[in-house]
This record gives structure tokens, C-alpha cells and sequence, in this order.
């Protein structure tokens, strides 16, 4: 049997109370229906249609993906209203699964056994939670078969008591969908058309209904407003510590690290106390990450240790590098092999040699280091006149003392050593001490002011 997901996206999430269209809301960093969608991918379905509404083109243009084809709901009349805009054309013989954007957590084995229960009829995907409110209830009969599913509005005081809830999701046979959507009306507490009122429908046409539970309870629960986000965040957050654990990484506390995006890790990786990881992450075997480290795209080679409270933003480390505590790497800093920085250094848009250390207190910024470079605390490569930026050139086992201005575009040729203090203007030759600054004076009869009478 051919499948077809369908996906609704199109709702506003008034109880978000946002700008942003629900299901673009981040969840680990990506769009609350990406995660939705990842999970539909899981079911290799024939096709997969997305159906949007609020924030119309802004949800459309986050998803460049080819397997998606869209469908306009212009106006949000209901979830069974939704899936009408995305019917026509579905094969007879399909089945249909209904995903909602805003259920991110759902696993694929809770999917797959929704699939399996459609096999005879058709199928809804339940879950039991401690407090259903707000969700639609699931009424069996006194033989425990489905009848129906009532919305929490329109729910009486004993149907109001079910804790077994509708996730959203279903599977039903593409021809019977067509047929009973076409009977839906929107007489209801909240004047919509419910694609719910379907299952009431089967059942009145003696299709079984069949229901899977959802694997966890978690899994099911919907977001609907900025708590609902939050215990998605954090379920979302304990699936990947969990993933990464069995990868072979140890966290000192699966609780407390954040991956907004991917990473991907080698063997015996240690992750200290609140890292949080955005974008694309590499890190190399044995790699060490202090607490309160920051990496946005970033790849950090075997045996490197990044101590505590680093930045790393767009950048590259090598191999056995020592990086921080309190570094900062901005975009397109790259270092080579064995290569230190040290605290309270800011690096943007050079490369650091091979074993150089830029140990303290410096900034270098469009910069290309050699390797056995030494660059001394208090260094500032200054790169820019307040119009143009320009580069600094240090090459191989150059010396730079502490406190020097390299004023560029400049150039300390290798093996050159800078003497403290200087400030850099024209080339520093090969293999020679430069030094720029005033000459040394003691004043002779000079006296401290005294303070006024
Ligand atoms: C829906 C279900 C409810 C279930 C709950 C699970 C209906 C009538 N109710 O209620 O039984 O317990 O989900 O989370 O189906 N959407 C559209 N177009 C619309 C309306 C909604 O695309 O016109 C989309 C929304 O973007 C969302 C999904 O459908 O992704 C669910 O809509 P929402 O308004 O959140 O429905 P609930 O009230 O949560
Ligand atoms: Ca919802």
C-alpha cells in the first residue's frame, strides 16, 4: 500500500502569543515542523504534503527541501479543513498518515505502529497523560472499541475524566478520508471542521478503528504556548545527552548540556557542565570540553582541550591544541596542530601555526601565523583604520614581546623578534630584534606634586 504523510502546519498558535508562526518556533535550534518532518522522512512515504496557512510564505521558504510538496489552508476553518486543502490527487489505495507540526517529540516506533493499526480500517495514535486538558479525549464504548473522539470544548463533565488522548495523528485510507471530509461540519464549541469527527464517521460506516499508544506519554504531548516549548526542549535535549552517551561520549550531567543543531563525536569525548552546541559540531577523538563552553559550527580536532567559558564561532582547531579558558574564536579562525591560546584572547579571521601559542590578553584579527610563533600577552594586531581592513603577516618562529601594536597591513618576516612594547608599522626583517618606542628616560630634580594647603 502506497503511503502519503500530510503534515499541518497552518495553524497561527494563538497561544504562543508570537510573531513567529508556531511550527518555526526552535526547538533544539530547528523549526518545531522540522523535527516533524525528519520523523515522516523516517516512513519513507511515496510523498509528504506540508499544509500552510499563518506566516504563509516565511514557513514555506524555511523548507527548501524537494521531497515537500505545499498546500495553502488561506484560512485556518480547522485541522479537518486543513487536510482538505491537501487531498486532491492522493491514489485511491493510499494510506494517509496525519501528522501535526506542533507534536516535535513523536517517535518512529509509535508511528509505525500507528501504520500497523490502520491495517484493517483505519487507525488514531492515543497517548495516556496525567492531565488531558486541553487535548481531545478518546471515548471508547463499554466493549473498549473506539466511538469517537470529543474536543476538550466540547467535552461533558464524565468525558472530561478520560485521560486517554487523541495525539493528533492518524492513518486512514486515502478514498474513505476524501469521503468523510466531505461530510464534516463545523458545529461545534469552536466553529470549526475537526478532522476528528472522521473516526465517529468510520465507525458509523463499520470501518474498525484501530488505535496505537504512543511509546512514552511524552512523545504525544502537543505545543501550544512557551511551557509546552520548554518541556519539549528539554525532552528533545534528554534524547540527544541519551544519543551521545551511547555514541561512547561522557557528559558530567546529561542535564545540563544544549545541542542546538547537530554534532557529531569521536571516541572517549568528555563534555563538562553546561556546553551548548549550535549549528554543525565535530569533535575529534578524546577531545575535552570545559564547562560553560559556547560552539557554533565548529570542528575541534583529536586531544584538543577547550577550558572553561571559550566561544568558538565558525572556526577550526586542529589537533593536541590548548584552547582558553576565556578565549573567543569570532567567524574564520582557524588553528593548526599543537597550536595554545590562552585567556582573554579574541581570534577573527586568521590562522595560527603549528605549535604557535597566543597565550594572554591579545586580539589578532585577519592575521596569518606561522608555526612556532610565540606572540606575547597584551599583543593587538590592529587591522583596522577605521575604513578598510588589512592584514598582519607573521611567519615561521617569530617573536612577539608583550604589549606590541602591529599596525597593518604589516609584515614580521620569520624569525623576526619584536621588542615589548613597540608599535609595528613597517616590516620587521627576518632573524632581527625591532623595537619602536621611545627611548627609556629617568628625570632628574623631579619631584611628586604636593597637595594644595
Ligand atoms: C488537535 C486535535 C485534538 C488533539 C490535539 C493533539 C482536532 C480537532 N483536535 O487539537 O483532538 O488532542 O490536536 O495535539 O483535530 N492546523 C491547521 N489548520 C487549521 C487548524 C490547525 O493546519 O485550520 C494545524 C496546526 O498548525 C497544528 C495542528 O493542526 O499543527 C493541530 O491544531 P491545533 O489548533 O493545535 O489543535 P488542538 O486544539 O491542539
Ligand atoms: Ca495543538
Amino acid at each position: 500500500m502506497g503511503l502519503t504523510v500530510i503534515v499541518l502546519a497552518a495553524g497561527q498558535g494563538t497561544r504562543m502569543r508570537s510573531d513567529l508562526p508556531k511550527v518555526l518556533q526552535p526547538l533544539a535550534g530547528r523549526p518545531l515542523l522540522a523535527h516533524v518532518l525528519d520523523k515522516a522522512r523516517l516512513l519513507s512515504p511515496d510523498d509528504i504534503r506540508v499544509v500552510y496557512g499563518y506566516g504563509g510564505e516565511r514557513v514555506r521558504k524555511a523548507f527548501q527541501a524537494e521531497d515537500l510538496s505545499w498546500y495553502a489552508q488561506a484560512e485556518q476553518l480547522g485541522t479537518g479543513h486543513a487536510v482538505q486543502q491537501a487531498i486532491a490527487g492522493i491514489p485511491e489505495d493510499h494510506l494517509v498518515m496525519i501528522l501535526c507540526g506542533d507534536v516535535p517529540q513523536i517517535s518512529e516506533t509509535s508511528l509505525q505502529a500507528l501504520r500497523t493499526a490502520a491495517a484493517d480500517g483505519m487507525a488514531l495514535l492515543s497517548a495516556r497523560l496525567e492531565d488531558p486538558t486541553g487535548y481531545g479525549r478518546v471515548i471508547r464504548n463499554a466493549a473498549g472499541l473506539v466511538e469517537r473522539v470529543v474536543e476538550h470544548n466540547d467535552a461533558g463533565a464524565d468525558e472530561l475524566k478520560v485521560n486517554e488522548i487523541n495525539t493528533g495523528m492518524m492513518a486512514i485510507p486515502a478514498g474513505r478520508l476524501t469521503e468523510w471530509l466531505s461530510k464534516l461540519s463545523n458545529d461545534n464549541a469552536q466553529g470549526e471542521y475537526y478532522l476528528t469527527d472522521v473516526i465517529a464517521m468510520a465507525v458509523a460506516d463499520g470501518v474498525p478503528v484501530g488505535v496505537a499508544q504512543t511509546r512514552t506519554a511524552g512523545e504525544g504531548l502537543g505545543v501550544n504556548d512557551r511551557r509546552d516549548l520548554a518541556r519539549a526542549e528539554r525532552g528533545v535535549q534528554r534524547d540527544i545527552a541519551e544519543a551521545l552517551m551511547v555514541a561512547g561520549v561522557t557528559l558530567a550531567d546529561p542535564a545540563r548540556l544544549d545541542v542546538r543543531g547537530r554534532v557529531r563525536t569521536g571516541r572517549d569525548v568528555y563534555i563538562d557542565v553546561n556546553a551548548v552546541f549550535e549549528g554543525e559540531v565535530v569533535l575529534g577523538d578524546r577531545v575535552r570540553i570545559g564547562p560553560n563552553v559556547v560552539l557554533r559550527d565548529a570542528s575541534i580536532g583529536n586531544d584538543t582541550h577547550v577550558h572553561a567559558n571559550s566561544h568558538i564561532e565558525k572556526s577550526r582547531v586542529g589537533a593536541g591544541c590548548q584552547v582558553g579558558p576565556f578565549a573567543r574564536f569570532r567567524p574564520d579562525a582557524e588553528l593548526a596542530d599543537g597550536a595554545k591560546v590562552g585567556n582573554f584572547v579574541e581570534i577573527k579571521k586568521s590562522r595560527i601555526g603549528r605549535g604557535s601559542k597566543v597565550n594572554h590578553l591579545t586580539y589578532i584579527g585577519d592575521s596569518k601565523i606561522g608555526s612556532g610563533v610565540n606572540v606575547g600577552c597584551g599583543t593587538v594586531t590592529c587591522n583596522y583604520d577605521g575604513a578598510n581592513k588589512h592584514r598582519t603577516v607573521i611567519g615561521d618562529g617569530a617573536f612577539i614581546g608583550s604589549g606590541v601594536q602591529l599596525v597593518a597591513p604589516v609584515t614580521v618576516e620569520a624569525g623576526a623578534v619584536i621588542g615589548a612594547g613597540s608599535t609595528i608599522t613597517k616590516t620587521a626583517p627576518a632573524d632581527q630584534l625591532t623595537v619602536a618606542r621611545a627611548r627609556q628616560v629617568t628625570v632628574k630634580n623631579w619631584h611628586r606634586p604636593v597637595k594644595d594647603k
